[in-house]
């Protein structure tokens, strides 16, 4: 590639450490539409004659078809999927494969390439998110009004309707949703005929290669389109945020499955055995997918590092960027599959979710609002009146819906037969009609907004 100036061939360990191609062979579908694309401009631009570009756009196909049957030749004397794309199209049409790298650079080229990939990448994402969020929507809807404790410190805390848990799961989701599609914006322009920092003499016609791709328009400087990554620590970025939501989604399953809980039964097909304890039902893919996150958080550190200290414009360092999006995304796609395919097939255990949240003095806050309520005792003394309560309830080993009027009056007089309306858990969570909140005619609105924008795209 570059013999005119160098007598000797590379040493092997250089040969080896400065190849790509074992991991950006897997840009192969992108080199060939971009390349195809720069050819064409090349052509409609007079820079090439038609034949030429025709010639160079039809071997291209060729070499695509190539790859398709037999895989990309990992040729680590070609260094990266650049040169081994190149030096299949000469070994098809000749010396005019020579002609495509007219105007252009492997920096403008691998920029273009991967932004192509992460796109895509981004693209099924977002498939793969909306996906989860008809999952949990579905299962929202079917438990609305199932009742289970809602905690805080993983503390019996209030009722809540699983519904509404599903549907805090839903907003984290929807959120990742949108940091996706913010970096698909901000990455839709296209760095090709930046050449190989300083743009070109050339001719070119940047408009035309940047819409063939479907990108916006042409990048503005070509020092920093060669140099910039940006698109894909976004990528991570969302990614990493993401995969947190969904840790955190997998270590509720893991807790819901522990027998102690006991809310949810994990069918055969996504639970594990284990070889020495017969009774053993792991949430295996629960824990891999809350393992993985640290992994995805990882290849996002791995990547701000590797361009934290670099000068403009290209330097090798940034051949690293690949395999940790690569490996980010593998695991990200994987993970956003068996958390859907765990959310559709979970058993809720509704009966006993019920019953932990009648156990758990989960109403005493509705006690203290109906002191607020109904005999004007300011907030800070119906906390401490409930506590007496609970304090009671705690000793006879009772719910406080269980405490006699007569023992509830002996800790507060103004306390009324009507407050047995209030401790119920069915009747807290129907009580609570704030936006957002937990009462069942809300969540079924929250609901429906979501399956509209879902339908909306959106
Ligand atoms: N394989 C290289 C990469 O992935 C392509 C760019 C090489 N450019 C260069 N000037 N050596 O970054």
């Amino acid at each position: 590639m570059w013999g005119g100036r160098f007598a000797e061939g590379p040493a092997a360990v250089m040969r080896e450490i400065n190849a790509s191609i074992p991991f950006d062979k897997r840009l192969w579908q992108q080199d060939i539409a971009a390349s195809k694309a720069h050819a064409a401009m090349l052509g409609a631009t007079g820079i090439l004659s038609a034949a030429d570009a025709q010639a160079i756009c039809d071997g291209l196909d060729a070499v695509a078809l190539d790859y398709a049957r037999d895989g990309v030749p990992e040729d680590l004397a070609l260094e990266d999927i650049h040169m081994v794309t190149e030096t299949r199209l000469a070994e098809k049409i000749g010396s005019v494969a020579g002609r495509l790298h007219t105007a252009r650079s492997r920096n403008d080229q691998v920029a273009t390439d991967f932004k192509l990939w992460v796109r895509d990448a981004m693209d099924a994402v977002a498939s793969g998110l909306r996906a989860l969020r008809w999952a949990i929507v579905a299962r929202a809807e079917e438990h609305a009004d199932s009742v289970m404790p809602g905690f805080t410190h993983l503390q019996s805390a209030q009722p809540v309707t699983l519904g509404h848990h599903l549907m805090a799961w839903h907003e984290m989701i929807r959120r990742d949703a949108s940091r996706f599609a913010d970096a698909r914006v901000r990455l839709n322009q296209c760095p090709l005929g930046s050449a190989a920092l300083a743009g070109t003499g050339f001719p070119i016609d940047r408009a035309q290669t940047a819409a063939v791709l479907g990108f916006d328009g042409p990048t503005a400087n070509s020092l920093d389109s060669v140099s910039d990554r940006d698109f894909a620590l976004d990528y991570l970025m969302a990614a990493s945020q993401c995969a947190l939501h969904l840790s955190r989604m997998a270590e509720e399953v893991v807790i819901w499955a522990s027998q102690p809980f006991g809310f949810v039964a994990l069918p055969d097909a996504w639970s594990t055995g284990s070889s020495i304890m017969p009774q053993k039902r792991n949430p295996d893919a629960a824990e891999l997918v809350r393992g993985h996150a640290g992994r995805i958080i990882g290849c996002t550190t791995a990547l701000m590092i590797t361009m934290k200290g670099l000068p403009l414009a290209y330097s090798k360092d940034m051949q690293d960027d690949k395999p940790p999006v690569f490996e980010a995304h593998d695991l990200l796609a994987l993970s956003l599959a068996a958390m859907t395919g765990m959310i559709e097939s979970l058993t809720f255990r509704t009966d006993r979710m019920r019953a932990l949240a009648e156990s758990g003095f989960a109403t005493a806050t509705d006690l203290a609002d109906w002191l607020v309520r109904e005999a004007n005792v300011p907030f800070r003394e119906a906390h401490h009146i409930t506590g007496q309560a609970v304090k009671l309830a705690e000793a006879k080993g009772c719910g406080l819906a269980d405490l006699a009027l007569v023992d509830l009056k002996g800790i507060d007089p103004r306390i009324e037969e009507g407050v047995f309306s209030v401790l119920s858990v069915d009747a807290s969570v129907m009580s609570r009609t704030s936006h957002g909140g937990t009462a069942p005619s809300g969540v079924r609105t929250r609901i429906a907004e979501a399956r509209m924008a879902l339908e909306r795209n959106t």
